[in-house]
């Protein structure tokens, strides 16, 4: 039976690393998103597809946000000493991250979290994301294709300038399918049609997902038909990040009961089938 990362996780629940990080690069991507990337040390790259950061957000003008945010670890180099993230400016604490400038710190916790389960004997995953969720399964596709392993990405979103990510899965060799709503063809049907015939015709073997409730339903329906490996890593409000709060504790499905589980410390990544 396959051991899930929550499993095989030996993380100690402490130390946690709390530092200041240069900041390297931080541009637009396009009308909503932007590349963030900061130097690290050593301790805050021990980390794996999956996991999370919270980053603190100082008071910029009237934003005034109080929370640190959380943000997906979008890409590690041990070598160069670089973290990188890809965010939504959507409200005050984005706000505040997108006015940083080369040279200024960063404060960040992390890596938090459980990361995603690579299975060693995974021939064919098929990461399934909209918008933003692309981010998170980044490093997920790394990782597979180091590996040398068949790596498909359905890529969703509104339009096709809003298509994030596609040049560089596309680069790590990861097969690209994009989908959008002009388009017509990234509603529920289309995408379960095309998952069903990927499933059938090339022996896909693991659903990754990350970010939607519709793609997260649709997968999880995909996985229990066909009995296929499956997880998603969860987006929500956060307060502490680190476990000690519950405000970001769901209901989920685990060993035969329901259980209130902390999205922060037990997830973000979960077991499809645990999830309600
Ligand atoms: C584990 C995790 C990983 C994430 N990774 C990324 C990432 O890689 N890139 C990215 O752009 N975003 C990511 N998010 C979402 C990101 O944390 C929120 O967009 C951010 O906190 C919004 O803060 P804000 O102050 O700019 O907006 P706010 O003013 O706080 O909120 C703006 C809008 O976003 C919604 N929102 C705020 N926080 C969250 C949240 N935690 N989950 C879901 N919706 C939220 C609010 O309901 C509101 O509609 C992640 C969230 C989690 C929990
Ligand atoms: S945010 Fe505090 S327990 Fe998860």
């Amino acid at each position: 039976m396959l051991k899930t990362n929550h499993e095989l996780s030996s993380r100690p629940a402490f130390p946690l690393h709390q530092r200041t990080c240069e900041v390297k690069v931080n541009d637009p991507v396009n009308s909503q998103y932007r590349y963030l990337v900061v130097s690290a040390p050593d301790e805050l790259l021990d980390c794996e597809p999956g996991q999370f950061f919270h980053l603190l957000c100082e008071p910029e003008g009237d934003d005034q946000p109080f929370f640190r945010r959380p943000m997906s670890i979008y890409g590690f180099d041990r070598d160069r000493g670089e973290l990188s993230f890809l965010y939504k400016v959507t409200g005050a604490g984005t706000r505040s991250l997108a006015s940083l400038r080369a040279g200024d710190g960063l404060d960040v916790v992390g890596p938090l979290g459980v990361g995603f389960t690579l299975p060693e004997d995974m021939t064919h995953p098929l990461l399934v994301a909209r918008g933003v969720g692309l981010a998170t399964l980044a490093p997920l596709a790394r990782a597979f294709r180091q590996r040398g392993v068949k790596t498909t990405a359905i890529c969703s979103a509104r339009s096709a300038d809003l298509l994030m990510s596609v040049e560089l899965f596309e680069a790590l060799g990861v097969r690209v399918i994009p989908v959008t709503d002009a388009d017509g063809n990234s509603g529920t049907g289309a995408i379960e049609a095309l998952i069903e015939r990927l499933v059938a015709e090339e022996k896909v073997d693991g659903l990754y997902t990350c970010g939607s409730k519709r793609l997260t339903t649709l997968l999880k329906r995909v996985s229990s038909s066909h009995g296929i490996f499956g997880e998603v890593a969860l987006e929500q409000h956060m307060a502490c990040g680190v476990g000690v709060c519950q405000a970001c504790v769901l209901p989920f499905s685990r060993d035969g009961r329901t259980q209130d589980l902390r999205v922060c410390r037990d997830g973000p990544v979960f077991n499809l089938t645990e999830v309600l």
